[in-house]
């Protein structure tokens, strides 16, 4: 049986750092409030950079740990809700960037805060065994927030991760995706500007969340025919920290295998899960041979989960 594997991650983090403080000069919150109802305590908003330009960094990082040529990419796929323009994708101004292959199918997939893993799945579908792909989760949301709304625009951040995958001989990796077509509990218009901005009834997407993470949890390890005990680290979407916390004290999983870095980074939609990876790899939480499961869940309302064997 062949599937993906990670061979190298990368990330690129905007430098201008938003604390919690900051919000106040936009609306009417406080440190004390974002902190205890999310557990954020920065986030990093991006000072004229476009999407594609924080991608193809976080891209760049990819591909340099790979240490492979970027004609080895037999497809680029970009995770994001928040692209620069309707077309060109953002995927398509990476592969301008870097002047990837013109034979490889390159484009964006919209799946909101689960995009990565949707990525990952389409990926794991499409590579033939000994291919290798370029992913990446990128946004820009802080042009998409309303900044006089305090319920959503202290929760969200901009911010690029990625990784370059292979898809190997022994590989063990499973997906799944799930979708539930809502537009009221998440919604960010597109064409229509008076709607263009995120639009949240945050109680809905936390119930649908904490669902969706536990069904990803428990449907992929009875697809892979494995059990909690058997994975070294949860990689959840990192929306709320009493989201994960909650998913931990229901499942009974061990806290220390609940990664968390949303408390720097805010919700970083489709770039969160590769952001999370990269620092995975950086603090050595995680080595080759581990097993690991990560859930994304969002504007959709979406979901989707995998594990793999790094
Ligand atoms: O990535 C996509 C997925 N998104 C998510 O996973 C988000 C899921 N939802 C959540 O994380 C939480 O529902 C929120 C963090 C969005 C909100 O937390 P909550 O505990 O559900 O708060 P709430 O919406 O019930 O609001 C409680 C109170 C309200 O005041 P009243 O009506 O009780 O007087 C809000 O107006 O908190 C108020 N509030 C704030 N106060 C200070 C809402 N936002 C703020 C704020 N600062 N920023």
């Amino acid at each position: 049986m062949s599937g993906l594997r990670i061979v190298s991650t990368g990330r690129y983090i905007p430098e201008k750092c938003i604390t919690n403080d900051d919000m106040k000069r936009f609306v009417d919150t406080s440190d004390e409030w974002i902190r205890s109802r999310t557990g954020i305590v920065t986030r990093y908003h991006a000072d004229g950079e476009k999407t594609y330009e924080m991608a193809t960094k976080a891209a760049k990082k990819a591909l340099e740990g790979a240490k492979i040529s970027y004609d080895d990419i037999s497809l680029c796929i970009v995770a994001t809700v928040s692209g620069d323009y309707a077309t060109p994708s953002v995927a398509c101004m990476v592969q301008r960037e870097l002047s990837l292959r013109e034979d490889i199918p390159v484009f964006d997939i919209n799946a909101a805060c689960s995009g990565f893993i949707y990525a990952l799945g389409v990926c794991d579908r499409m590579l033939d065994e000994g291919e290798n792909a370029l992913i990446i989760g990128c946004e820009r949301l802080s042009k998409i927030l309303d900044f006089t709304d305090r319920s959503t625009c202290v929760l969200f951040g901009d911010g690029a991760g990625a990784a370059v995958v292979k898809k190997e001989k022994n590989g063990i990796f499973y997906s799944l995706m799930g979708a539930t077509g809502n537009k009221e509990a998440l919604f960010v218009g597109g064409v229509n500007e008076e709607e263009s901005y995120v639009h949240m009834n945050g109680a809905e997407v936390f119930r649908f969340a904490t669902g969706a993470i536990e069904k990803g949890i428990k449907r992929i390890l009875e697809k892979a025919n494995m059990s909690e005990d058997d994975i070294d680290m949860f990689v959840c979407h990192q929306a709320n920290a009493r989201i994960i916390s909650h998913v931990q004290r229901r499942m009974h999983l061990p806290k220390e295998k609940m990664f968390m870095n949303l408390q720097k980074y805010g919700n970083t939609s489709g770039a969160s899960i590769p952001i999370a990876l990269d620092e995975l790899f950086e603090q050595k939480l995680v080595k080759e041979g581990m097993k690991i499961i990560a859930v994304g869940f969002g504007g959709g309302l979406t979901w989707g989960s995998c594990l793999m064997e790094l």
